[in-house]
C-alpha cells in the first residue's frame, strides 16, 4: 500500500519503520522539509522516501496525520484533496502547554473531519506510547498489545485494523468515529495502558 505519513516525529516515525518493514511504501514528511529528513530515511532502509506534505498526501491511498493537534489546520490546510483516501488519525487533543484541550461535547476526530472532507476517517494509534510500538508480537504470543480502531467507514476500518495486526498488535473494533473516539481518547481507561484484546473490549465495554 502507498502510505503518508505528516509528522516524522515519535509516532510519525516509528510508524514509518513499522509499515516500511512491513512491506508498504511509505512517504514521510514534517515541517522542515525533506532534506532534514536522510537521516531517518536512511536508517528505515528499503520502502520510505522523505517528501513534501502534499507529495506525501498525493501519493497515498493512506494518510497517518502524526503531527501535534496544535499542528493540524497549518498541514491539513496546505495539504490535499483528501477524497476517496483513509486518513488514519492519530492525534491527542493537548495544547502546546500539554493540557488536554476542553472540546466540550466533541470528540478531537470529528474537529478533524472537517479539515479531511472525502476522506474515510479512522481514529487509531493515538492511545499506544510509541515506545510501546516497537515491541509488537507475533500473532498469539502472550503479552501481544492491543490497538482500538474507531470510524464509520468500515472498508477503511478493516484496512487500519490488518496494518495493525501486521506490525504485530491487536486490532480492537471501538464502534463508530464519535462513540468509539471518545471512549479511546486521552483520560480513557484504554488510553497508554499496556492491555490485550480482551481487556480492552471489557474497558471499552464499560466507558
Ligand atoms: N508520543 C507518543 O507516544 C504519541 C502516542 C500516540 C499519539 N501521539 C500523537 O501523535 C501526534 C504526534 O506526536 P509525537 O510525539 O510524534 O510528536 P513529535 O515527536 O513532536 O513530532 C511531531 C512531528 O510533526 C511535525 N510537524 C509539525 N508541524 C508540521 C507541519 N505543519 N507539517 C508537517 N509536519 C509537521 C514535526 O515536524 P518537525 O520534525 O520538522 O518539527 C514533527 O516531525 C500528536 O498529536 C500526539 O498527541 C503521540
Amino acid at each position: 500500500m502507498e502510505i503518508g505519513i505528516l509528522g516524522s516525529g515519535n509516532i510519525g516515525g516509528t510508524l514509518a519503520r513499522l509499515f516500511a518493514h512491513a512491506g508498504h511504501h511509505v512517504r514521510i514528511a514534517n515541517s522542515r522539509g525533506p532534506a532534514s529528513l536522510g537521516g531517518l530515511v536512511d536508517a528505515i532502509g528499503p520502502n520510505v522516501e522523505a517528501a513534501s506534505a502534499q507529495d506525501a498526501v498525493e501519493g497515498a491511498d493512506l494518510v497517518v496525520i502524526a503531527v501535534p493537534w496544535t499542528k493540524r489546520e497549518e498541514v491539513l490546510g496546505e495539504t490535499g484533496p483528501y477524497d476517496g483516501k483513509i486518513v488514519v488519525d492519530a492525534m491527542n487533543a493537548y495544547t502546546e502547554d500539554f493540557e488536554i484541550e476542553d472540546l466540550g461535547s466533541r470528540t478531537s476526530s470529528e474537529i478533524t473531519r472537517a479539515l479531511v472532507p472525502g476522506a474515510m476517517l479512522v481514529k487509531a494509534f493515538n492511545t499506544i506510547y510509541y515506545k510501546r510500538l516497537s515491541d509488537g508480537k507475533a500473532k498469539g504470543e502472550p503479552g501481544r498489545l492491543a490497538i482500538p480502531v474507531a470510524s464509520d467507514d468500515p472498508a477503511a476500518k478493516t484496512v487500519v485494523m490488518e496494518l495493525i495486526d501486521q506490525i504485530g498488535f491487536d486490532p480492537v473494533d471501538n464502534d463508530g468515529l464519535v462513540s468509539g473516539g471518545g471512549r479511546q481518547q486521552p483520560g480513557s481507561p484504554v488510553y497508554n495502558e499496556p492491555i490485550g484484546a480482551d481487556e480492552m473490549r471489557r474497558e471499552l465495554a464499560r466507558a
